[in-house]
């Protein structure tokens, strides 16, 4: 039987993301897990991270990751492509074993890439994503580990989550700017068949992609293929997964205005949310 230490000591599952791009992949998470408690940070108020240096971007994932286990969590899921392929690996490696060593951090990369070269028929990759995913090449190296033969090509959408993080997600310039980028990727490799969203926003924009796009060219986002994996790592991490709590609850916690998030955050999640204002270290208060 659980002691009662352990009881007290249960907490949901982390969701992060720099705005509110990872609620597409929340609603997925929750879609797979409904009976864990999840609680989401949006780092709202110093988003986009997408062209901010490595530095930035791991220092402020660390203070969004503590905050996250200050609040109880257990296990933190970074839902946020830059935070992932930037700061993942220093977190886990350099920061948990110092500041939180019985706690977990995964990151969405990963379950992505493991997939890849099973979503494209000619074996050609193309992604799109932030100036900072797209830089790191974490994308490129890690398919290449899982599936060599298949040829990857990559486009920055520097502007995009700008403009789906002030919820414009159609009219004439987002779209000018969605068909530039997607002819950018095409050109340079015509053969792509499947085109991954390495951006947790970018789900917002899919009918624009898909116009885009030439015919018969998919295009993937991640929610569903991160949830799968999330349901397998518990399945194989009873240990974790004891430590969740499980009344199927769902907290939203932004560091901008809760009236801001409200008002935005439901169209990426699917339904209404409530969140509160949380401060983290470093960020500024709103
Ligand atoms: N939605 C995030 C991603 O998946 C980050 C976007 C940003 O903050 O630039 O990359």
């Amino acid at each position: 039987m659980r002691s009662e230490k352990q009881a007290r000591n249960l907490g949901p599952i982390g969701v992060f993301d720099s705005g509110y791009g990872g609620l597409t992949i929340l609603r997925e998470l929750a879609k797979a897990l409904p009976g864990h408690d999840f609680a989401y940070l949006g780092d709202n108020a110093r988003s986009p991270y997408g062209s901010r240096s490595f530095e930035t971007i791991r220092r402020y994932t660390l203070q969004a990751v503590t905050r996250l286990f200050a609040l109880g969590c257990p296990l933190v899921v970074l839902a946020c492509n830059t935070a992932s392929a930037r700061a993942l690996r220093t977190l886990q490696r350099r920061d948990l074993p110092e500041i939180a060593p019985d706690r977990r951090v995964l990151g969405i990369l990963r379950p992505t890439t493991e997939e890849a070269g099973r979503l494209s028929r000619t074996g050609h990759v193309g992604i799109l994503g932030t100036e900072g995913t797209v830089r790191s090449e974490s994308y490129p190296i890690e398919i290449g580990e899982f599936f060599p033969e298949v040829r990857v090509s990559q486009q920055a959408c520097p502007l995009w989550v700008p403009f789906v993080e002030n919820g414009e997600t159609s009219g004439e310039a987002v779209e000018w700017f969605v068909r530039r980028d997607v002819e950018r990727l095409m050109a340079q490799d015509p053969e792509i068949d499947a085109v991954i969203l390495a951006c947790t926003h970018y789900p917002l924009l899919m009918d624009l992609i898909e116009k885009a796009l030439p015919e018969g060219v998919k295009a993937v986002s991640q929610g569903e293929l991160v949830a799968k994996k999330l349901v397998d790592y518990l399945k194989r991490h009873p240990e974790i997964d004891e430590r969740l709590s499980k009344t199927g609850s769902r907290r939203f916690y932004t560091t901008e205005q809760p009236e801001f998030f409200d008002k935005r955050g439901g169209i990426f999640f699917g339904q209404p949310v409530h969140s509160e204002h949380v401060e983290i270290e470093g960020a500024p208060n709103s």
